[in-house]
């Protein structure tokens, strides 16, 4: 999707793109521009019982007043009173899905709203969020849904300003869309190899990309990553991507992604059901690419690690029995009871091999890691986990801020009680009951005293319900509560 910011002018062709209050009276530079329009829009409001409510969109055919312009898209932002509270993002998704296929100029005279630049720049995140499609794999083009192709000019005041707003998130709207790709890609494709290509693209934007093959995985030791994989035909991968925008010495922030690329469950293999979902389930890996591409993007003044680990759990002869005990890359030891509890096996390496080597002033990992976190939470919320209240805080207000909701859940002792192994010094599940908490408390087994955060994200990184800003299956959760919450604490200015 294109997107340009000009001031108030003529429409030349596509849509004409109006805001209305509760009140439904037509703004002043609408009806400077284009004559009156007021008695079409109440005429039209009245049929279609259009009450000018926030979201609200009412569509007629163009008036001879406006040129050459083809529809008037109406949009309602409800009372005045309330404006400060309007989700302009949300809005920017309503008028990109009324608009799609089409170009359209968004007259954005937004009466009662204190900052139109910020205002309009989220429309504009909004509207590329909604406009994102994924059909590369369609070729019948009809059978696609109407896409990117649309563009929106948005007249307003001063465009500049909303320019240099628009800058800020451009490159996060792409790093979001990135990981939908990735989340999105077959498994046939997307394999732990070809992932690790994709990460090493970042390299254009100054991140540096380092990629560890099997061999170096085998020399670090990271034996349960790589035992997960061992019954596959593609080799591991970890990716570790760095970008050095902060002081030098400062210590990194860190950000750990599950990948594995597609889990059949290995031996303790999944029901075929469904099986195909789990192509997802390198979303948390997704996601600390597209943070990645968005933090590089705007040069965040930053030291931030991001690190994946890339596998496949697949069943073959060479594949890994229940009953196996493997020695971690931490030197603990874990009886793996059951192969589907694999994403466990490759955090837990991939968080010692990054606490150990780049001492993080903290980490945060997302994984699709349970099912049982869907049970929980359904897909509104993703579940937190922290060994620190600061940074769960800060994970839950970057959360409200976002509309990437997270709801805090228990850790503790008792909890981590029911993975003692008779054998190791762990096992890989701990039974039914509170399934997302025993696999946390797996994973803090690898986090020692650094401040870690853990999101499972099972229930809200693949298979999205639509909503205004996402009509992807991969909805690229995370990028942007991350993105806010490095903006909100951890960039020098
Ligand atoms: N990748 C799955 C979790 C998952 C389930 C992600 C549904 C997305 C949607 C994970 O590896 C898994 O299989 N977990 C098991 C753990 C169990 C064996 C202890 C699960 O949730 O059933
Ligand atoms: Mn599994
Ligand atoms: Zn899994």
């Amino acid at each position: 999707m294109k997107i340009e910011f000009a001031a108030f002018g003529p429409v030349e062709s596509g849509d004409l793109v109006i805001f209305v209050g509760d009140d439904l009276a037509v703004p002043p530079a609408v009806s400077a521009q284009f004559g009156q329009l007021q008695d079409l829009v109440r005429r039209a409001a009245a049929s279609e019982r259009f009450k000018g409510k926030p979201a609200g969109t009412l569509t007629v055919p163009a008036p001879d007043s406006i040129g050459p312009a083809e529809r008037l898209v109406v949009i309602g932002l409800g009372a005045e009173a309330e404006r400060g509270k309007q989700d302009w993002r949300n809005l920017g998704g309503v008028l990109a899905g009324r608009v799609a296929g089409r170009s359209a100029t968004v007259f954005a005279e937004l009466p009662g709203v204190e900052d139109t630049a910020e205002a309009v720049a989220e429309m504009a995140l909004g509207a590329r969020l909604r406009a994102y499609t994924f059909d590369r794999y369609k070729t019948k083009k009809d059978d696609a849904e109407p896409d990117g192709t649309a563009h929106l000019t948005f007249a307003v005041a001063e465009p500049a300003a909303c320019l240099e707003a628009d800058a800020r998130r451009a490159g996060l709207a792409d790093g979001v869309n990135l990981a939908r790709d990735l989340v999105n890609e077959p498994p046939n494709i997307l394999f732990p190899a070809e992932f690790a290509r994709r990460a090493e693209a970042l390299t254009e934007l100054g991140v540096e990309v380092e990629v560890l093959g099997e061999d170096e995985l085998r020399r670090l030791g990271m034996r349960a990553l790589l035992a997960v994989g061992q019954g596959s035909g593609h080799g591991s991968r970890v990716a570790i991507m760095r970008w050095n925008g902060g002081t030098d010495g400062q210590a990194p922030i860190a950000f750990v992604g599950k990948g594995v690329c597609f889990d059949s469950g290995g031996i303790s293999i999944k029901p075929a059901g469904g099986m195909e979902d789990m192509k997802g389930d390198m979303a948390g890996a997704a996601t600390v690419v597209g943070l990645m591409h968005a933090l590089a993007s705007r040069k965040v003044k930053a030291n931030v690690i991001g690190a994946i680990g890339l596998t496949e759990n697949m069943p073959d002869g060479n594949a890994q029995r229940p009953g196996d005990i493997i020695r971690t890359l931490s030197g603990q030891t874990v009886e793996m009871v059951n192969s589907d509890a694999e994403g466990r096996l490759v955090l837990g390496d991939v968080l010692w091999h990054v606490k150990e080597t780049y001492k993080p002033a903290f980490m945060v990992d997302l994984a699709t890691l349970t099912g049982a976190i869907l049970v929980a939470l359904g897909q509104e919320y993703a579940g937190l986990f922290a060994n620190n209240d600061e940074l769960a805080d800060r994970l839950l207000a970057a959360g409200r801020t976002t509309g990437e909701r997270v709801w805090r859940m228990p850790l503790g002792p008792e909890y981590d009680k029911m993975i003692d192994s008779k054998f190791a010094d762990m096992k890989n599940t701990g039974g039914r009951h509170g399934g997302s908490i025993t696999a946390a408390q797996f994973l803090q087994r690898y986090v020692g005293d650094v401040p870690w955060a853990h999101l499972d994200i099972a229930g809200t990184g693949m298979n999205a319900p639509h909503s205004e800003t996402n009509r992807s299956w991969g909805p690229g959760w995370g990028v942007r509560l991350l993105d806010q919450l490095v903006r909100d604490h951890y960039e020098s200015s």
